[in-house]
């Protein structure tokens, strides 16, 4: 009796096990799937016209348990005297990967690799400044059969921002779908922040874009001479170390607090940062945006971002070099009280800073004008 019963409970049991089994092994079919979907990414051999094309799509990552403060980063000396951003920092110092709710999957899709990929560093509030360089330095385009590609960076609207955040939000949505050079991440979009932007970038850049030959990392606000870029990098090997721009030698901690770039002496006890090049434009070969990406694993996050990709270089014991035609102070001539805005002093550059969203319209155009001339260093027209 005992036997027979038990045996009665197996057999009303088979149905479950069974329902139980074909799950398990859906599991395990799905599991494999995402497993070679990941691979394909990873591969830097696989070809990317392989890949469907998808567009800008809003992140599928499932929402991960958001980073906590570290409760033990007031034991710091002088914790209280901090400003309020910089205890902030301190105590989300070690949170170094936050979601991602905007991506561009199909950014380097296509036959041909993409050979110069532009990451513009900008805020959701950036719009015009967006919009301007999509119409001009920005265009995704192929110059003599070299192609080129945009991205916007983006974090979410500052807490000062709240009360536009909805608004915001679904601008960045707008865009994104739009045009499909939209990538944000859910850290606030905060200067001390920035340094987040790049290890985020270089991480995507692994797994959508592994073969982009060079990078061109940027503020909104700066005007690109895209063709002069290309020339430059057209004589550079991507799997060689390139790092190039303005170069900041022996720059000091700014001590003072109320300094947009206060560091103090418990974030960095040193005397002067490490060579590295200003944010405001760099160059780097797919090679060196590899070997950051790893020396980034081993630096401590810093939350000046340029001089931070210099400890970063010297972590992977490279150097950066300088670049005459990277001028991300500008250009102005001795003695004048304003910038040049004369297009023939910018015939022969690369990027320089900072120019207004109307600027960079009118000097694309001037640039590109048949009617520029520029004989004897003057204009002509
Ligand atoms: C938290 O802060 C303390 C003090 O700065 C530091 O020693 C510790 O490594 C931090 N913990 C994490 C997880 O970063
Ligand atoms: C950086 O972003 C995180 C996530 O939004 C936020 O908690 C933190 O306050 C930000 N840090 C700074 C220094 O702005």
């Amino acid at each position: 009796m005992a036997f027979l019963s038990r045996r009665s409970r197996h057999l009303k049991a088979v149905p479950f096990l069974l329902v139980g089994m074909s799950f398990l092994v859906l599991r395990l079919l799905l599991l494999k799937e995402f497993q070679s979907q990941l691979e394909k990414q990873e591969d830097p051999t696989h070809d990317p016209t392989d890949v469907p094309t998808v567009a800008a799509q809003p992140s599928a990552l499932k929402p991960r348990t958001p980073c906590m403060a570290n409760a033990s980063a007031n034991s710091v000396a002088n914790f209280e005297q901090l400003p309020a951003r910089i205890q902030d920092f301190l105590r989300y110092r070690h949170c170094r990967q936050f979601p991602l709710l905007w991506d561009a999957p199909s950014k380097c899709a296509g036959r041909h690799d993409v050979f110069l990929l532009l990451a513009v560093k900008s805020s959701p509030e950036n719009y015009e400044r967006r919009e301007v360089i999509r119409r001009t330095w920005g265009q995704e385009r192929t110059y003599r059969g070299r192609r080129v590609r945009r991205l916007f960076l983006l974090g979410t609207p500052e807490p000062q921002e709240a009360a536009r955040a909805l608004q915001l939000a679904e601008l960045v949505g707008l865009e994104a779908r739009e045009h499909g050079d939209v990538l944000q991440w859910a850290f606030a979009d905060t200067f001390l922040n920035l340094t987040l932007k790049h290890l985020h970038l270089l991480d995507w850049l692994a797994a959508r874009c592994p073969r982009a030959r060079f990078l061109l990392s940027c503020d909104d606000d700066v005007f690109v001479h895209t063709a002069n870029v290309l020339s430059f990098l057209e004589a550079q090997s991507p799997e060689g170390h390139l790092f190039t721009g303005q170069l900041m030698h022996g720059s000091i901690p700014i001590r003072d607090s109320r300094s947009k770039y206060f560091v103090p002496p418990q974030l960095f006890p040193g005397e002067a940062y490490p060579v590295y090049c200003s944010g405001g434009g760099f160059l780097l070969s797919s090679h060196t945006a590899q070997v950051l990406r790893a020396a980034a694993h081993h630096t401590p996050l810093f939350p000046i971002d340029d001089a931070y990709m210099g400890m970063c270089l010297q972590q992977a014991h490279l150097e950066p070099s300088g670049h005459e035609g990277i001028r991300p102070f500008g250009l102005q001539l001795p003695g004048a009280q304003h910038p040049s805005f004369d297009p023939c002093m910018y015939r022969q550059l690369l990027l320089v800073h900072r120019f207004a969203p109307y600027q960079m319209l009118l000097m694309w155009k001037a640039l590109h004008s048949p009617m520029l001339s520029c004989d004897r260093g003057h204009r002509s027209s």
